[in-house]
């Protein structure tokens, strides 16, 4: 069995940037790895990201939304992250299931439970062997949206997540930190207000330690 390793955060918190570093790491120490993310890993999981983040998509209302996170993510592990992990690959994944419960959950404010259950539903119960959780506040994380999208000559907000209040990026943030306090032994909170390269560092020593202690032989 390989690892699972999910990349957590709010919009702007980088760990898209951080994602594809940790595979530059992963490469150069010869470890078989797989860079993969949701929503939009799979031929179908594209289909479906492009219906959730269309801006003319707002009238998607939260349980569909839920529901086709929940078969993106089905799809995804069906066809890419269970074999990978069966082909004892590391496997980065940019977002899992706990951005349904941030998101969906505290984000939309729908109950827990049910959100919890079609997660698992999705995911056959697959829980991450490590997820990073890239801190940040939504303003900081914000702002760092809008720059983004101005130096890509762009100065609407992307998506419709993107264009969410700062307040829906703020209760996102509490249930990160939330699901963080809760499952202790997996989570790992990487201060993403620091420079890319600082955490950068940060991640390597979270990936190395795991990695050794799974016996994987790095170079
Ligand atoms: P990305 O910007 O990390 O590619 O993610 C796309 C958007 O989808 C982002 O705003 C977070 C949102 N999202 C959810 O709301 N629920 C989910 O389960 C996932 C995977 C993403």
């Amino acid at each position: 069995m390989g690892l699972f390793i999910t990349f957590e955060g709010i919009e702007g918190s980088g760990k898209t940037t951080q994602i594809r570093m940790a595979g530059g790491y992963l490469k150069k120490r010869g470890v078989p790895f797989v860079l993969t993310g949701e929503p939009g890993g799979t031929p179908v999981g594209t289909e479906l990201r492009k219906i959730l983040l269309d801006k003319t998509s707002l009238a998607l209302s939260c349980r569909t939304e839920l529901l086709l996170f929940a078969a993106d993510r089905a799809q995804h592990v069906e066809e890419v992250i269970g074999p990978s992990l069966e082909n004892g690959e590391v496997v980065l994944c940019d977002r899992f299931s706990d951005a349904t419960v941030a998101y969906q959950g505290y984000g939309r404010k729908q109950d827990i439970e049910p959100i919890q259950a079609i997660c698992d539903f999705a995911s056959q119960s697959l829980i991450s062997d490590m997820t990073l959780l890239f801190d940040i506040s939504a303003d900081k994380g914000l702002d760092r949206v809008i720059n983004r999208a101005r130096g890509m000559g762009n100065v609407p907000l992307e998506d419709r997540f993107e264009k969410e209040h700062l307040k829906f990026h703020e209760t996102i943030r509490k249930g990160y930190l939330a699901l963080a306090k809760e499952n202790p032994g997996r989570f790992r909170i990487i201060d993403s207000s620091q420079d890319i390269d600082a955490v950068h560092r940060e991640v390597c020593i979270h990936l190395e330690g795991l990695i050794e202690r799974r016996g994987y032989a790095v170079q």
